[in-house]
């Protein structure tokens, strides 16, 4: 925390609770989709160059008052993070691996020259809003409270210079499936090369607003091609990078009669995505024979041998590896979907031959059945799971 020594950092001891009057009705859980009913309450703290964080306070939600000249409305100093909490069969509400999004939401922050904070102090902050409004945590299957911390500069006027001003906003939004195609997400994906997510050197590997909002405008032509998300590829080679908001894996089949669990390199232009980290930590369990995955034991009981790897492919890849039958499941992996199959991938005019799986492909549907189980708490795996 150099730079704060002399001013106060974030206390979640000093937090004071102002309870809505008017509680809202919970929605039924089967009628929740993704990210647009909110909970009653939410975190708000503010730094001061002078004072540094004020006294953290859980209010009604409701909203900011922010001078047009703020550097998030101007320049877009914002970051943000997405996890989610569940009630486990213990009836108390648990978060899934928060200390990555913490350390993660840190990184952006500093990465957009935002005023640092304790990630210890958002989390206490995260869990006793969870606690305040734990009656709006779904307790059915593949459902969750999505937590959605966000820092944004708030300093006024229009030089281009860091913030030194902050605003910490805390918010609950009760969640059910991502995709419109439900508990057993697939999607279709369109590979483009004329626009660009990430690049080296970029913010790629950031939760930051910018990364998502110059991806709208191709989201919209490729939706208009009949696909549901653009497959984002980087660099002269065409390499695979992510899919839409989601971190990107294929399954291809190896010579030696295993798999190859393919996924890009954390090399700067890809989001460390929490779930992608969990995929890859459980299929090299698996594969060192410390854990076993729904379904991906073999009838003589040898289990199916994934080869974990973090490596760089292209569309070229792509291409050879589908035309010789070798591509069995492309997959995307994020906190807000979990999984989602990766049904067809368009590119250059033509689909690329995927094998055609009745919901989700074997492979995705092993890694989502199992973090599904670990995060809801019917599971315990390396504390994963925390209260
Ligand atoms: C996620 O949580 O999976 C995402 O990154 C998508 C999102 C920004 C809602």
């Amino acid at each position: 925390l150099e730079g704060i020594s002399r001013v106060a950092d974030l206390d979640a001891s000093k937090l004071t609770i102002t309870l809505s009057k008017t509680l809202k009705p919970i929605p039924k859980d089967e009628t929740l989709l993704f990210g647009n009913i909110m909970s009653d309450h939410m975190v708000v703290a503010e730094f001061d160059p002078e004072i540094g964080w004020s006294s953290p306070e859980i209010k009604p939600l409701g909203p900011l008052s922010l001078d047009p000249t703020s550097s998030c409305l101007q320049y877009g100093t914002s970051v943000f993070e997405g996890m989610k909490a569940y009630i486990g069969p213990d009836g108390e509400p648990r978060l899934f691996r928060p200390d990555m999004n913490m350390a993660r939401l840190a990184r952006s922050a500093e990465r957009m020259a935002l005023p640092p904070f304790s990630t210890d102090q958002v989390l206490a902050l995260i869990k006793q809003l969870i606690i305040v409004d734990r009656r709006w945590i779904p307790l059915s299957s593949g459902y969750s409270l999505y937590v959605r911390p966000v820092v944004m500069g708030t300093r006024t006027g229009l030089s281009v210079v860091a913030s030194d001003r902050a605003t910490l906003c805390i918010m609950l939004s009760p969640a059910g499936p991502y995709f419109r195609s439900g508990a057993k997400p697939t999607v279709s994906v369109l590979a483009v090369s004329e626009t660009i997510r990430a690049w080296p050197g970029g913010t790629g590997e950031h939760k930051v607003g910018l990364n998502y909002s110059p991806g709208f405008l191709p989201l919209r032509v490729v939706q208009k091609q009949g696909y549901d998300l653009v497959l984002w590829l980087w660099g002269d080679d065409m390499k695979v990078t992510e899919a839409g908001a989601m971190n990107v894996f294929v399954v291809v089949a190896r010579d030696d009669g295993g798999l190859d669990l393919l996924t890009p390199p954390l090399d700067g232009t890809i989001l460390p995505g929490v779930t992608r980290d969990s995929i890859l930590a459980l299929a090299k369990a698996h594969t060192a024979g410390e854990t076993t995955l729904p379904g991906l034991e073999t009838q003589d009981s040898q289990r199916v041998r994934l080869h974990a790897q973090e490596r760089a492919f292209t569309m070229a890849e792509m291409v050879q590896w589908s035309t010789e039958g070798k591509i069995l499941e492309a997959f995307g992996a994020g906190t807000a979907v979990v999984i989602a199959s990766i049904g067809k991938i368009g590119w250059k005019g033509k689909d690329l031959d995927l094998p055609v799986h009745e919901g989700l492909g074997p492979i995705a549907n092993a890694f989502r059945t199992r973090i599904l189980d670990i995060q809801e708490g019917r599971e315990v795996w390396k504390n994963w799971s925390l209260l």
